[in-house]
């Protein structure tokens, strides 16, 4: 299989997406936030690309079973009723709800590889359930790093440090043969030289210092927590829902309130 990886959705088209198997990582905070919401019973999630889609979509859904999610400069937009903390998607506040969910950067790439062949939303707590679905799958991937809208440029050290975890679980597994293309191996090599402590490097680099700054420091934690949330958020039509393995055993004797993640 070959892996590719773009640092940033900003140059995408979402043509060249079209029949794609693809992985959106959007680490602080888009990707933590949707696994731990499906995880916490949401029934699905509508990611859009601008507020004005998001306002337009939830006038024609069920109010009662909807909700607007997102943030702008990290923080809740005005008239939604969530922001992006994964904090704030708890069983109580989404379980069976529809999520219209609308963020800077994560979002936006979500949207454009909704033409994918396969898509699946990943980050550092969800991670190996990602490698698993890869491998199921068999094919080429492109991984695709959601970025960030800054002032120091749009390129997220923790998501391509993720895309190369990712790679190198796969490397490790010796029945299957895995391609790399340059910024696949550039992801690969930043993993190996930055993996080892994600708390500090989510501490540290741009997006993760921004999020402190702006009162989010408990979310680090929560986005930095390796396989928490072991759920695997797919494309289904239009829509991001849980892939529910049949293989894999749902402990259903406990309600997702008690395993509630963050
Ligand atoms: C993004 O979509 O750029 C991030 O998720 C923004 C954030 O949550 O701060």
């Amino acid at each position: 299989m070959k892996i590719d990886v773009t640092f940033s959705s900003g140059q995408l088209d979402e043509l060249q997406l079209r029949d794609r198997n693809i992985i959106v990582i959007d680490v602080l905070r888009s990707s933590t936030t949707i696994a731990v919401a499906l995880h916490n019973g949401a029934r699905e999630i509508i990611p859009v690309a601008s507020i004005e889609s998001a306002v337009k979509i939830s006038g024609s859904l069920f109010g009662e079973v909807t909700l607007r999610g997102g943030e702008r400069n990290g923080k809740i937009i005005d008239g939604f009723n969530l922001g992006n903390s994964p904090r704030e998607y708890t069983f109580t506040n989404v379980n069976g709800k529809s999520i219209i969910f609308c963020t800077t950067n994560g979002s936006v790439a979500m949207h454009k590889s909704r033409y994918a062949r396969n898509l699946a939303i990943g980050s550092f707590v969800n991670i190996s359930a990602i490698v698993d679905y890869i491998r199921e799958i068999n094919g080429d991937f492109q991984i695709i790093c959601s970025g960030r809208a800054g002032a120091f440029g749009n390129f997220s050290l923790e998501d391509a440090v993720c895309a190369g975890m990712m790679i190198n679980k796969l490397l490790d597994d010796e029945s299957i043969q895995v391609d790399m293309s340059d910024s696949a191996r550039a992801s690969l090599l930043l993993y190996r030289n930055l993996g080892r402590s994600l708390p500090k490097l989510l501490k540290t680099c741009d997006h993760g210092q921004y999020l402190a700054d702006i009162g989010f420091a408990e979310d680090l934690k929560i986005c930095g927590s390796i396989d928490s949330v072991p759920v695997l958020p797919v494309l289904s039509g239009t829509v991001i829902k849980l892939k529910k393995e049949e293989s894999r055993q749902i402990d259903l004797s406990v309600t997702p309130q008690e395993k509630q993640s963050p």
